[in-house]
């Protein structure tokens, strides 16, 4: 098998601030698996995909469904914004793409991202004094009412009686934000919107753990495809600048309903460099000259904001962390054909504060937190020349790349197993 892997059980997840590539990993992979699942974050995530002549982005929808015969799933730990999605079932019907219960399925406890929620997200964030510059879908506030226990569900719609009391509970909540910012909410309204919502989520809901362990133990290959990235977990990542879920491997249980024994292989997303969008600490961010050559080399704009995104070089302590709290059992180094329009290729290797070195991630965020000025040292490799239009072994890379792996593997300690060195479909070489 191309890919070598062999578990049945597979968690894809980036390794870093989200943008790592991981749409067309799980593309690839999804040729040799029967099932896709997400199992966090909401339409905070786009996943660019580019098969033949076409460019497509998916928000919330797995990556999977583009493969005809694959099964496609929305786990309980996914927010989702009902309009978001539908719009996106006719995009992939636009595309030839049907979309039905064969081949969708959405748990019934994933919480709903109602209109208010995309209110209260954008208010805070045009008036808070240090922004966390956050994609403005609503996901934040719609977590915070799930672990605040008055979140309302995806089942919550089928029942009208049950969709009221939750319905009036939840306002009550948010009334004085949304007072505070002209939008009385009337029920009314969100009644209708819920119940629209209800007619167009009935046809693909069901009880996504049983299902996903049925397939499991019919022997069935399962996919699940992180969204964001390690470093912005709301636990490890780089709090708290940081999205509101859980975006690590170990989520992919909790996020869908099965035991984590099932999963097996974990597979970490990096960019040979280094992307963020938002606020929040960045150690290894490049020079503002740098950072127009990446973007305008790697395309560096948000595919769900179009923001343009922060730039900078590999982090390889940060890499390490994110493959500890992963328990990454093998990498995946993606857009490597960038480094050659670069020059000089710098990789960071340690943190510096203060005059003390070799600082750990944890231990430079903590000194970033107060306010020390934390730098990056590097090491430096040669321009690399242009990559060959085909490439079919390591040997094939320019040196720097084959140098870049050995780099990676001895400081983070996993294997490189995929290097992904173009855009389209099939230019990915898998170790
Ligand atoms: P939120 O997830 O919209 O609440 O945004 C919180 C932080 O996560 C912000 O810095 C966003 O830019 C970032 N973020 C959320 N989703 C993604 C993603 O899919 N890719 C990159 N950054 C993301
Ligand atoms: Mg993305």
């Amino acid at each position: 098998m191309a890919h070598g892997l062999s578990a049945q059980g597979m968690v894809v997840v980036g390794g870093q601030w989200g943008d790592e590539g991981k749409g067309r990993i799980v593309d690839a992979l999804a040729e040799y698996c029967d099932v896709v699942v997400r199992f966090q974050g909401g339409n905070n995530a786009g996943h660019s995909l580019h098969i033949q002549e076409k460019s497509l982005v998916l928000h919330l929808i797995p990556c999977g469904i583009v493969r005809a015969g694959r099964v496609s799933i929305i786990g309980n730990g996914v927010v989702i914004d009902p309009d978001v999605l539908f719009e996106e079932i006719n995009m992939l019907e636009a595309h030839d793409v049907p979309v039905s219960f064969a081949n969708l399925k959405i748990a019934q406890h994933a919480h709903i991202i109602f209109p208010y929620h995309k209110l209260i997200d954008a208010a805070r964030e045009s008036s808070s004094s240090s922004p966390i510059g956050t994609t403005k879908r609503g996901i934040g506030p719609c977590y915070e009412d799930k672990v605040g226990r008055f979140g309302i569900t995806v089942h919550d719609l089928f029942s009208p009686k049950v969709l009221r009391q939750k319905l009036e509970r939840a306002l009550a909540r948010h009334r004085d934000e949304l007072s505070r910012i002209n939008q009385p909410y009337p029920i009314e309204a969100m009644l209708d919107w819920a119940n629209n919502a209800a007619r167009g989520l009935l046809p693909f809901v069901c009880d996504v753990g049983e299902t996903l362990d049925g397939y499991l133990r019919a022997g069935k290959r399962v996919l699940f495809e992180g969204a964001q990235g390690s470093l912005l977990d709301v636990d490890h990542g780089t709090y708290p600048f940081v999205t509101s879920s859980n975006c690590i491997a170990a989520q992919a249980s909790i996020g869908s309903g099965i035991g984590m024994t099932k999963l097996t292989d974990v597979l970490l997303v990096s960019k040979a460099y280094c992307t963020r969008v938002g606020e929040g600490p960045f150690f290894s961010e490049a020079s503002i000259e740098e950072q127009d050559l990446f973007r305008r080399l790697g395309n560096e704009f948000g595919a769900t904001t179009g923001r343009p995104r922060r730039c900078g070089w590999l982090d390889l302590p940060a890499l390490k962390y994110a493959a500890r709290i992963n328990g990454a059992t093998a990498t995946a180094l993606t857009k490597v054909d960038i480094l050659s329009g670069l020059g000089a290729i710098r990789i960071g290797t340690s943190y510096c504060a203060n005059g003390q070195r070799d600082l750990s991630f944890a231990e430079a965020l903590q000194k970033f937190q107060e306010g020390e000025n934390v730098t990056m040292a590097y090491q430096d490799l040669p321009v690399m020349e242009p990559i060959t239009e085909r490439v079919n072994s390591l040997a094939d890379f320019p040196a720097t790349i084959q140098e870049l792996c050995r780099i990676i593997e001895n400081h983070v300690g996993v294997p490189v197993r995929m290097i992904s060195y173009g855009k389209k479909r099939g230019q990915e070489l898998w170790l």
